[in-house]
């Protein structure tokens, strides 16, 4: 193409509606929430980036598809369309449908997983962390140094730390039922991990004879940053990428609502078939029949169209410069991020805009709840209201490593002018950041406060 401008590669087709609360309805509608983002409806919000996940909008091919839904109980053709395509992209041998990323998480570590065990990450998911933890095991995060730190600039900063990997493989040895590594590493910024670095971990992991999962939520977006930043892949597909991602891995837990372009889904994918078979009759436990796992056919159908989609080379290019443009604008028009922009979401970082607020009054919160009552744009907070720890004494929280929000990117859904807008919003509450103030926490449940909690101005 001799033009720069990278385009929406999509065409809009069915549109909904956004609301445009005014300033009264949003001021209003924090106080009834307890200025909790978690409390807000959706007519409240105008741009909502709270998630990527289920978020997206689906293709004219994914609802046909959804018109062939088979809601046959038990070898619907759906699950054998869903199964091949996940088998072409993964190349493994057991497919096992689930209604989201936590069932087959759950399932995987119920199979695999037990009190004691040790489970190292690049960086943990919340539920993968919670799943892990809930069998009584240590999840332990092992991202590369400067993993954490928003400030340094890596090309792959999501990679495993592997001489980290192979001392808790000599110490914790048969503790180690499976390592597991997130692409790309949400927790950690929606950063990429290497082929090199994937490489290594399986030559780790096949020394002490340990298998070797992905936590594969956004493969696609993975498989693109090496193409573009790994020497050797600038010439292969991103289906080719990825092939060789799942190949040096013996099995891949799935959300399919991030990388699966679908409203619902997931999977448990592995080689082995003794885990499969208890996966399985988990399965049924829980989820449903082996062929639907929790899903309907439609839902079957829609992600193996999506799965297939994601890795279109135009979507893909289109999808990270999309959510780079947002960094850059704002990061030029003074909010600092963590750097470099992730793959699906912007960071952005409370505690360089905020000095002024001590950790323990949420300056990632503070933030987060100006985006919205200033221009009605909803991110998350990630920080110490989210991962701070109580003090047992009524003293101030320990504060979390990082004070961040996330504008997380719903994927096809949004176009250049909506995120022109949230810059807007975002560049103007960096210009007013010295007159923001701290919250307090009014009330809170024991544990995932952050869903629940209400906080209250100082
Ligand atoms: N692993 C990663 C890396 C995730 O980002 C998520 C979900 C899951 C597992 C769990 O999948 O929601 O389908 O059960 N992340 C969402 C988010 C919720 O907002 O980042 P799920």
């Amino acid at each position: 193409m001799p033009y720069n401008t990278i385009i929406e590669p999509f065409r809009i087709h069915t549109v909904q509606a956004i609301d445009l609360p005014d300033l009264e309805v949003r001021q209003a509608a924090l106080r009834r929430a307890g200025n909790n983002l978690f409390g807000l409806h959706a007519d409240e919000v105008i741009i909502d980036l709270l998630t990527d996940s289920g978020t997206g909008a689906m293709s004219s091919e994914q609802w046909a598809g959804m018109m062939r839904g088979d809601e046959t109980y038990a070898g619907s053709r759906s699950f054998f369309r869903f199964e091949k395509t996940v088998r072409a992209i993964t190349g493994f041998d057991h497919v096992i449908p689930t209604h989201q990323g936590r069932a087959a998480e759950k399932i995987l570590f119920s199979v695999a997983v037990d009190e004691g065990d040790v489970v190292p990450n690049n960086t943990h998911f919340d539920t993968t962390r919670a799943n892990v933890e809930y069998r009584g095991a240590e999840a332990r995060d092992i991202v590369i140094p400067g993993g954490t730190d928003p400030a340094t600039i890596l090309p792959f900063k999501g990679n495993m730390d592997i001489d980290q990997l192979r001392s808790a493989l000599e110490d914790a040895g048969a503790r180690v039922p499976l390592v597991m590594i997130t692409v790309t590493n949400n927790s950690g910024g929606g950063q990429p991990v290497s082929m090199a670095n994937l490489r290594a971990a399986r030559e780790v992991c096949d020394e002490f004879e340990v298998p070797l999962f992905l936590d594969a939520c956004r493969f696609a977006e993975n498989a693109w940053f090496i193409k573009i930043r790994e020497d050797g892949y600038a010439d292969k597909t991103p289906r080719e990428i990825a092939a060789e991602m799942f190949s040096y891995a013996d099995g891949a837990t799935m959300s399919a609502k991030k990388d699966g372009l679908g409203n619902i889904g997931g999977f448990l994918a592995l080689n082995d078939s003794d885990w499969a078979q208890t996966a399985r009759n988990l399965l049924i436990l829980t989820e449903g029949f082996p062929t639907y796992g929790g899903l309907a056919g439609y839902d079957l159908e829609a992600v193996a169209v999506g799965l297939n989609e994601v890795l279109d080379e135009n979507y893909l290019r289109y999808r990270i410069r999309s959510t780079e443009y947002l960094a850059e604008t704002v990061l030029a028009g003074g909010m600092p991020i963590v750097q470099p922009p992730g793959g699906h979401a912007v960071y952005l970082d409370a505690a360089a805009l905020l000095p002024h607020i001590a950790p323990h009054q949420y300056p990632a919160q503070s933030l987060a709840i100006e985006l919205y009552r200033a221009g009605g744009v909803r991110g998350v907070e990630i920080g110490t209201v989210m991962f701070g720890k109580r003090d047992p004494d009524g003293g101030p929280d320990v504060p979390a490593a990082m004070e961040l929000v996330r504008l997380a990117i719903p994927r096809r859904t949004y176009t250049q002018s909506h995120i022109d807008y949230v810059a807007e919003v975002v560049i103007d509450v960096a210009d007013r950041a010295k007159d923001l103030g701290g919250y307090r926490i009014t009330e809170q449940a024991e544990w995932l406060r952050h869903f629940t909690a209400r906080l209250e101005p100082l």
